[in-house]
């Protein structure tokens, strides 16, 4: 028997009523059933399954190679872990671009299959038809502006987007066309924190900033950037709040001399 539905969660409404009542929203992303039931009994409101998990879990060099079945197969796992926060379903690179009905079918295998209550796309005006679809189907969408890291070859690397103003001019247009569309949010990713104060400002759903400075409705960041997990690099805009992975690496060299010296296992865990 599937499991019901859980009233008393975090539901797109409730997300757009605490921009209504000055609260700040806070996000972080998850991949796995341990991280993300963690997250969740810590209080986070939106656990974002981010593409990020090709970089962070999988060992890509970009968002780019992640699949579908990945995406999915990730999303159940988080979904079988939270109990209270939303989770967002983060649709991969080519899973919404070729046509409006393959998003609207991807947009639905997330919710479908993967037990999400919503998703996430990348993108402005070019994705406001697949945005507008995919709420009609009933599903909650949160849009993506700035550094959206699917375009990363047409942005030349990882830059800070939106510094001159004719770009920032098109950002902010792209958030007020997402805005129409229906999208719930926005996530706003490495902009200039000017910009997306003024973004925030204009627009009634709330926005979400990484890297976009502290007048945002909400901030998300990559858990493993947050943790300490993820060692190719870190971002300028992330802050470390614990370095696991050198409590890990500590902890794992301590089992393997304790093994090697015969001191682990001890009386208390033998039989
Ligand atoms: O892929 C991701 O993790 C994301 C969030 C950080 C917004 O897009």
């Amino acid at each position: 028997m599937s499991t019901p539905v859980q009233l008393n969660r975090i539901t797109a409404s409730v997300i757009r009523g605490m921009k209504q009542k000055g609260e700040k929203i806070s996000s972080l992303t998850a991949y796995d059933y341990p991280t993300a039931a963690a997250l969740d009994k810590a209080g986070v409101d939106i656990i974002m399954v981010g593409d990020s998990l090709g970089m962070v879990v999988l060992g890509y060099d970009s968002t780019l190679p992640v699949t579908m079945e990945e995406m999915i197969h990730h999303t159940r796992a988080v979904s079988r872990a939270v109990k209270r926060a939303m989770v967002i379903g983060d649709m991969p690179f080519m899973s919404y671009q070729v046509s409006v009905e393959e998003a609207v079918r991807n947009a639905g295998r997330f919710i479908q299959e993967a037990g999400a209550h919503g998703i996430k796309l990348e993108g402005g005006r070019d994705v406001a038809e697949a945005t507008r679809r995919i709420v009609s189907a009933g599903i909650p969408v949160m849009g993506h502006l700035g550094l959206t890291p699917q375009s990363i070859h047409r942005f030349g690397g990882f830059k800070v987007q939106g510094r001159e103003e004719a770009a920032a001019n098109l950002i902010m247009e792209d958030a007020r066309i997402l805005e129409e569309a229906g999208a719930f949010s926005l996530v706003l990713e490495c902009v200039p924190a000017a910009l997306a104060e003024r973004i925030s400002q204009s627009l009634s759903i709330p926005t979400i900033g990484i890297g976009s400075g502290v007048h945002c409705d909400g901030q998300v960041l990559v858990v493993n950037d947050m943790l300490g997990t993820f060692e190719k690099f870190t971002p300028k805009f992330v802050k470390q709040y614990v370095d696991l992975n050198s409590q890990i690496k500590d902890a794992v060299k301590r089992y393997c001399e304790e093994v090697r010296v015969g001191a682990f296992p001890g009386k208390e865990h033998s039989f």
